[in-house]
C-alpha cells in the first residue's frame, strides 16, 4: 500500500522542526472569482508530504476551507451538503455535544470560526522565524489587490523557548505510524490504515474513507479539527503545589494527571520515578501498552490525559476499540510563557492550538471530545472528566491508586477553555488545482 505523497499537503503526514515558527491566517471570501486567483497565486508554495523535508527556504504552507469557505470558492452546494455532518455545521454548532459550555462556549471565543466569517486558513511554518516570516510575505502577496478576501486573524505559534507547552510537560512524542507513509514504525507505535487520515484509501473498518462529489475534490484529503485553547498557567501549578504534600511531591501529581512524567516520560515505563533517559530515545518512549502490564492503571491511571484519549490496547475486547478512535495531533503554543515559579496570572493569553487530523470527525474528534475527554465512564470513572482538560461543570475531582490508599484530589479548576475552534477540509494539491478552475461561487450570478 503506497500513499499518494506528491498529492497529500504535508502537514497530515510529515513531523515538524523543533523548534519551529509557525502562524495560522484566516481570510474571509466575499468573491469566488478573487478566492480561485489567490489560491491559483498560492498553488506553487503549498508543500506536498513528498517535498516536506528540508525545502530550500526552510518553510511550509498548507491550505484549509471550511465548508462555508469551499461554498464560497465555487464548489456546489449539494455536494457540500453530503460532507461529514460536524464539518458541515461548524463546530460552534457541536457545542452542546462537545461540552464547549460556560467560559469554553462560542459566544465567548476570540477566533474566527466557520459560523462568523472564516472561510479559508493558512498555516505557515518555518524552521526560523526569517523562514516563517518569507512564507507569510508570500501568504500575504497571493492576496494582495483582491478585495474579495479579508485577513481576519493572524496567530503566531510555536513551540516556546523552554521547548515545553505552557504547562510544562514535553509535548509531540507520540503519533500512530500511518500505513504507506514511508519509513518503519518504532516499537509501540501503533500501525494505522491510512483510511483514518487520508480519504480516499482503507480505513479500519475496511472500508474505502470518501466523501460527496468528484473524487479529485476528496481523494487524498482531509478533514483537521482544530482547537484553540487558553491555557490557565497559574490556577494548574498552585493546584500542583497544594496537592504535593504526598510522596513524590508536585511531579508525582503532574505525572498521574497527563500519565507521563513532564520530562515526557512514561509512568508505564518509569512509574515511580522520572527518567530523562527514556524520552531521550526514541525506540523506548513510546514502546509501551496498558492491558497486560498495567490493567487497574497502578501506573498509568486510566483517568490520565494519554490513557483516556489514546487507551492504546486497554479497551481491546471491549464496544469502544481504540484503532477508531485515533487523532494525529500536531499542537503549537501561543502566547508568552509565564515566568517560572510564578503563581499568578500576569493578564497575558496564552494557550495551545491543536491541529487533530482525522478523516471521520465523527467518529474520531468528536467521539474522544465527548467519551473519552469529558467522561469517564468507559473506564469505570463515572462523569470524572480528563484531569488537565476536561469540563468541571459536571465533577472537579480525581483519583488514581497509590500506597497505602487510593489518592483523591479535589477542587479541579478549569485549567483550560476554548479559545476557537473548527473543522476544516485540507485538499489535495489536485483538489486545490481543480478549484481554482470552478464557475460560479459567491459574488457570481450562479452563485449559491
Ligand atoms: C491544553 C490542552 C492540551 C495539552 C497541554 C496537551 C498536552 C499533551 C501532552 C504533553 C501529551 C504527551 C505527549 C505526547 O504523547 O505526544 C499529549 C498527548 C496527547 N494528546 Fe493532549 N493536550 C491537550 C489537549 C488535547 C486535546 C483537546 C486532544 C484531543 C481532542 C488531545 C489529544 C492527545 C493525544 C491523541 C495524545 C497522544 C496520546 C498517546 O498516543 O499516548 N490533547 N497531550
Amino acid at each position: 500500500m503506497t500513499l499518494d505523497l506528491a498529492e497529500i499537503q504535508g502537514t497530515v503526514l510529515r513531523n515538524r522542526p523543533m523548534p519551529y515558527f509557525g502562524a495560522y491566517l484566516l481570510f474571509r471570501i466575499d468573491d469566488g472569482e478573487a478566492a480561485r486567483q489567490g489560491l491559483a497565486r498560492l498553488l506553487p508554495q503549498v508543500t506536498s508530504a513528498r517535498d516536506w523535508e528540508a525545502p530550500a527556504d526552510q518553510a511550509w504552507i498548507n491550505v484549509v476551507f471550511t465548508a462555508e469557505g469551499l461554498r464560497r470558492i465555487g464548489v456546489p452546494a449539494d455536494i457540500v451538503a453530503g460532507f461529514p455532518l460536524p464539518f458541515v455545521q461548524g463546530m460552534a454548532a457541536r457545542r452542546v455535544f462537545l461540552g464547549d459550555v460556560g467560559d469554553s462556549d462560542p459566544v465567548n471565543w476570540d477566533w474566527p470560526h466557520g459560523g462568523n466569517g472564516f472561510h479559508l486558513g493558512l498555516f505557515l511554518m518555518g524552521q526560523s522565524e526569517e523562514a516563517r516570516d518569507a512564507k507569510l510575505a508570500i501568504g500575504h502577496e497571493a492576496m494582495r489587490g483582491l478585495p474579495g478576501i479579508r485577513l481576519l486573524s493572524h496567530l503566531d505559534v510555536g513551540i516556546p523557548p523552554t521547548m515545553r507547552e505552557h504547562f510544562g510537560y514535553v509535548d509531540g512524542l507520540s503519533r500512530p505510524f500511518i500505513e504507506g507513509e514511508g519509513g518503519e514504525p518504532q516499537p509501540g507505535q501503533d500501525v494505522t490504515k491510512a483510511g483514518e487520515f487520508v480519504l480516499g484509501y482503507e480505513n479500519e473498518l475496511g472500508r474505502i474513507a470518501s466523501a460527496p462529489g468528484p473524487e479529485i475534490l476528496w481523494r487524498n484529503g482531509t478533514f483537521i479539527s482544530i482547537r484553540k485553547i487558553r491555557q490557565n498557567v497559574a490556577a494548574f501549578r498552585r493546584f500542583l503545589r497544594d496537592n504535593g504534600d504526598a510522596p513524590g511531591g508536585e511531579e508525582m501529581v503532574a505525572a498521574k494527571m497527563m500519565g507521563r512524567w513532564r520530562s515526557g516520560c512514561p509512568l508505564a515505563l518509569s512509574p515511580d520515578h522520572d527518567d530523562p533517559d527514556i524520552v531521550a530515545d526514541p525506540l523506548r518512549r513510546n514502546a509501551f501498552r496498558y492491558r497486560e502490564d498495567d490493567p487497574d492503571g497502578r501506573k498509568t491511571p486510566v483517568g490520565s490525559h494519554i490513557r483516556r484519549i489514546n487507551p492504546r490496547d486497554a479497551l481491546d475486547g471491549t464496544i469502544s476499540d481504540a484503532r477508531t478512535h485515533r487523532l494525529l495531533r500536531r499542537g503549537s503554543a501561543y502566547g508568552p510563557v509565564l515566568p517560572e515559579g510564578s503563581l499568578e496570572e500576569d493578564g497575558e493569553d496564552r494557550g495551545i492550538v491543536l491541529a487533530l487530523i482525522n478523516a471521520d470527525p465523527a467518529r474520531q474528534f468528536e467521539f474522544v471530545q465527548s467519551q473519552w475527554i469529558n467522561d469517564g465512564d468507559f473506564v469505570g470513572e463515572g462523569s470524572r472528566s480528563d484531569p488537565i482538560i476536561g469540563r468541571r461543570d459536571l465533577t472537579d475531582d480525581y483519583s488514581y491508586p497509590a500506597r497505602p490508599v487510593r489518592r483523591r484530589l479535589k477542587g479541579l479548576a478549569d485549567f483550560t477553555v476554548v479559545r476557537g475552534g473548527e473543522h476544516v477540509f485540507l485538499p489535495s494539491l489536485s483538489a486545490l488545482r481543480w478549484m481554482t478552475e470552478l464557475p460560479g461561487g459567491i459574488g457570481k450570478p450562479d452563485a449559491t
